[in-house]
């Protein structure tokens, strides 16, 4: 939720800021904004609206300096317009920051500022940041930015600069990603790692309340208390093209795209193809606690939450293990009733979710070991889990998550199996045969990307409807709910998943020619029961598109559309059925013109509560 980036060297600042922005577009687009500091003058321009916006705005004047911050916002605090879009300043106009997070004692901390002569413009919480800096300066920056967040409540990533101080970033997090890029006699700060590829793969990882001092040769780094800190530079592997459209309309449609190569890297990485055997490194859980599991809850949100549910059938399934899933936004406030051989799993592809983290964060509390899959090394996560394994999925950009779900899907098998190969609830030939299917997924999915046209006519079919239901039973039931999810986060058509079980006890009233039901019905153990569920829907005069097996003849009497998947185990069905699922949401939603990589009101990730 909000992008910060920030830049001091030699170069000019705007072109590399607006750079940085359009990469961090995806967390936040509701107004954009840069404040660029030269000749003891920070001058800030700022636009409503996406960063195109902002661009054509400085196409009428560049401001010119080599120190500069810049920002791309999702509303919390204020409507989305200039004056409350980032950065704000203070009375004197000496003092420009960009926040990303809330901060949630503003309004008292506004008041006193107020009775004390400060002169507000923004309805945001962000403003009392700058008014408190200006208040508390003394001397030098570093000091007035740790005095003024000694009194702030709520979660913060500010970067801030000043003319009194001017030949520095000052910056700090607490809840919200920051990170310090570092290049030749030239220094970066970003929320996230996409936006610095370009210049640098080294990165510094800030840490809750640890205040950086940014000079174009270098930073350092302190605590609350003063104390320099060493840290670590560390290397990221990923390179600038992976945040490139490479060609593609948009990033979503490059992202389903590379859902093979996701499956492909997974498998190469963990499976041992000669002794089809496993390995899943970065799991500090020894043997004996995995052959002690009592129960297993895994935590997330969205369609991470969706990921959890098809584990769940996949832990019980091959492990034997109860699980219990649950929106980490619910369980962090719910009893927390862990016992010591319970495992926690997260799942975010961000990493940086603040209810993920929240509930993280409760767990290891009362002594859990959590498990975290996410695809973001160094995001906050991934540091404060006790195990990780990665998504290997490369940056995903598009907000609405494709390849990641894909990734988390891979790592659920293989955790599982892993379990299940440790726990001896499978012997070696079942395990071995699963692991002889999973290594045809690629080509699987190689197979229904090639059916995209197939995809690209029904979505012109189907495209203006209003409504749709997403039908499916067991393991396919959540896939449902996440072929749902992505046709209404970026088509804004209403979408529903149900189990189709489910439909006769309520949704079905709903049904008639105008509400199409998608329904997903692999040949698996459930296949006759959605038969007869398909059946109920087409006696209202409902029209079905159906997700079958190749081959399957018997659905293709009954549905009035079929899109054919290769024949799998019953259990890896979720993998090939969502891809269509994706397919038809970015198909439909691009014939209706809609902003897919940017959907309204929405942000990549989610890091306020
Ligand atoms: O980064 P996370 O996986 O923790 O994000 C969770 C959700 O915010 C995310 O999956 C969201 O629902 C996406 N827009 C779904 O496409």
């Amino acid at each position: 939720m909000c992008g910060i980036i920030g830049y001091i060297g030699s170069k000019e600042a705007v072109p590399i800021l607006l750079d940085g922005l359009k990469k961090l577009e995806y967390r936040g687009y509701d107004s954009a904004g840069i404040a660029v500091l030269k000749d003891n003058k920070i001058e800030i321009k700022k636009s409503k609206g996406k960063i195109a916006r902002l661009e054509d705005l400085l196409k009428k004047s560049i401001p010119k300096g080599n120190t500069g911050l810049g920002h791309t916002r999702w509303a919390t605090h204020g409507k989305p317009n200039n004056l409350n879009a980032h950065p704000h300043n203070g009375c004197n106009s000496e003092i420009a920051v960009v926040h990303n997070g809330i901060i949630e004692n503003y309004l008292l901390l506004k008041e006193r500022l107020i009775s004390e002569g400060h002169n507000f413009v923004s309805e945001t919480d962000t403003e009392v940041l700058p008014h408190l800096i200006e208040s508390n300066y003394k001397d030098n920056l570093t000091s007035a930015v740790k005095e003024s967040l000694k009194e702030i409540e709520g979660s913060y990533a500010i970067g801030v600069i000043s003319t009194r101080d001017p030949e520095k970033i000052v910056a700090s997090r607490w809840r919200s990603p920051l990170i310090i890029g570092v290049g030749k006699g030239e220094m970066f700060l970003a929320s996230d790692i996409p936006a610095l590829l370009k210049y640098t793969n080294r990165v510094i990882f800030l840490e809750e309340r640890e205040i950086a001092t940014i000079t174009k040769d270098g930073v350092e780094i302190i605590n609350f208390e003063g104390k320099i800190l060493e840290k670590e530079i560390i290397n990221i592997e990923w390179d600038a093209e992976m945040t490139e459209k490479s060609g593609y309309k948009h990033f979503m449609l490059k992202e389903i795209f590379q859902e093979t190569m996701v499956i492909r890297n997974n498998l190469e990485d963990r499976i041992n193809l000669s002794t089809k055997s496993l390995e899943l490194y970065n799991l500090s859980l020894s043997l004996k606690n995995i052959k002690e599991i009592k129960k297993i809850f895994i935590l997330a949100c969205g369609t991470s939450y969706y990921a959890a549910l098809v584990g769940k059938y996949i832990l019980e399934e091959l492990t034997n293990i109860n699980v219990e899933v649950d929106y980490a936004s619910e369980f962090r406030y719910r009893k927390i009733l862990l016992d010591q051989k319970d495992l926690v799993m997260v799942i975010s592809q961000s990493g940086e979710t603040a209810d993920t983290i929240a509930a993280l964060n409760s767990c290891q509390e009362v002594g859990s070991h959590v498990l975290a899959i996410t695809n973001v090394r160094g995001s906050t996560i991934s540091r404060k889990a006790d195990s990780v394994i990665y998504l290997n999925a490369g940056p995903e950009i598009g907000v609405a998550s494709t390849k990641a779900f894909i990734g988390q899907l891979i790592s659920l098998y293989l955790i599982s199996l892993y379990f299940a190969q440790v726990r001896e609830s499978l012997n070696f030939s079942e395990i071995k045969k699963i692991i002889s299917e999973f290594i045809k997924l690629p080509q699987m999915a190689e197979i229904i990307l090639l059916k995209d046209p197939e995809i690209i006519k029904l979505s012109e079919e189907f495209c203006n409807f209003h409504n749709f239901l997403y039908l499916g039973r067991g393991i396919n039931y959540p896939i449902a709910l996440e072929g749902a999810l992505k046709l209404k986060e970026i088509s804004y058509i209403h979408a529903e998943g149900y189990p189709a079980g489910e439909m006769k006890h309520g949704p079905i009233a709903l049904l008639d020619k105008t509400f199409p039901v998608v329904v997903i019905a692999p040949r698996d153990k459930v296949y006759n029961k959605v038969i007869n569920n398909i059946k109920e829907v087409k006696a209202r005069d409902t029209l079905v598109l159906g997700i079958a097996t190749e081959g399957d003849k018997e659905i293709s009497n009954l549905a009035d559309r079929v899109f054919y998947i290769p024949q799998t185990l019953d259990l890896l069905y979720p993998i090939l059925a969502v891809i269509p699922l994706q397919l038809f949401a970015y198909h439909i939603a691009d014939k209706l013109g809609c902003d897919i990589d940017k959907p309204r009101n929405l942000a990549k990730s989610v890091t306020v509560e």
